[in-house]
């Protein structure tokens, strides 16, 4: 585990950026696990700016999405397809047919989630998976309880999750109550992670993920057996480290 405290947020996303666009020089056609969240905007932005400096080439890299609303329509300004689209890949030479995300309406969901495993799977699994942790220590959405075995699958969301994102839908009702994410397993089945941590609200999650026992009660808290895990956090992200 390699663990890099950068002061600042701004600088902490840059890092990050540097990161990638490392793995897509030594691998440019690189198979990518990535977030959202308020985390990964500064890296977004980053990348974004870096390919528009031609530091990056994205054209044969392959990004799969961590997880996806259920029941939104794909255009809804909430969705993760619309972020993804708003931050990053339409700013930037990804061919198109080389961004995936779980369906938010697809006919049958669970097939959905076989779908999107198996399509992991045609690309030879994740070489790199980005992610970002939640107050409770949820990694994509595996809130606390998944099981370290589960694939893609359909989850219930928390209520601390659907409260802390209820200002975005203006009302916690129009929060979607479910969602698919990758699973546990799709995630350490990765061959490296880089786990993204910004803000004080993080500290204890990340401390407890990284110190503390592994257990399902803490997701992220199985990323301590990873063997290629790098940590990028900001100096409030890890306060208790
Ligand atoms: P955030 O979300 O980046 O918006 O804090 C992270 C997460 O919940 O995984």
């Amino acid at each position: 585990m390699q663990i890099i405290i950068i002061e600042e947020y701004p600088k902490m996303s840059q890092q990050a950026a540097r990161f990638i666009a490392q793995k897509i020089l030594a691998k440019p056609n690189l198979v990518l696990a990535l977030p959202t969240g308020n985390t990964p905007l500064g890296l977004y932005c980053e990348l974004v700016r870096m390919f528009k400096e031609g530091l990056i080439d994205f054209s044969k890299v392959t990004v799969f999405n961590l997880d996806e609303y259920l029941g939104l329509p794909p255009q809804h300004p909430q969705s993760f397809r619309s972020y993804m689209h708003k931050y990053f890949w339409d700013h930037v030479n990804l061919r198109p047919e080389s961004c995936y995300i779980p369906l938010s309406l697809p006919e049958n969901p669970e097939a959905e989630c076989y779908r999107y495993e198996q399509l992991i799977a045609s690309y030879g699994g994740l070489d790199l998976a980005v992610l970002g942790i939640g107050e409770n220590g949820h990694i994509a959405f595996n809130e606390p309880g998944t099981p370290w075995e589960s694939l893609t699958h359909i989850v219930k969301l928390s209520p601390e999750t659907r409260a802390r994102e209820a200002s975005k839908f203006r009302g916690l009702d129009k929060v979607p109550t479910h969602a698919i994410t990758m699973g546990i397993k799709t995630i350490m089945n990765a061959r490296e992670i880089l786990l993204l941590a910004s803000g004080e609200e993080k500290a204890l999650a990340l401390s407890r993920s990284l110190k503390g026992p592994i257990t399902p009660e803490t997701p992220a808290s199985i990323l301590q057996l990873h063997p290629n895990l790098t940590i990028i956090a900001d100096n409030l992200a890890a306060r208790h480290l």
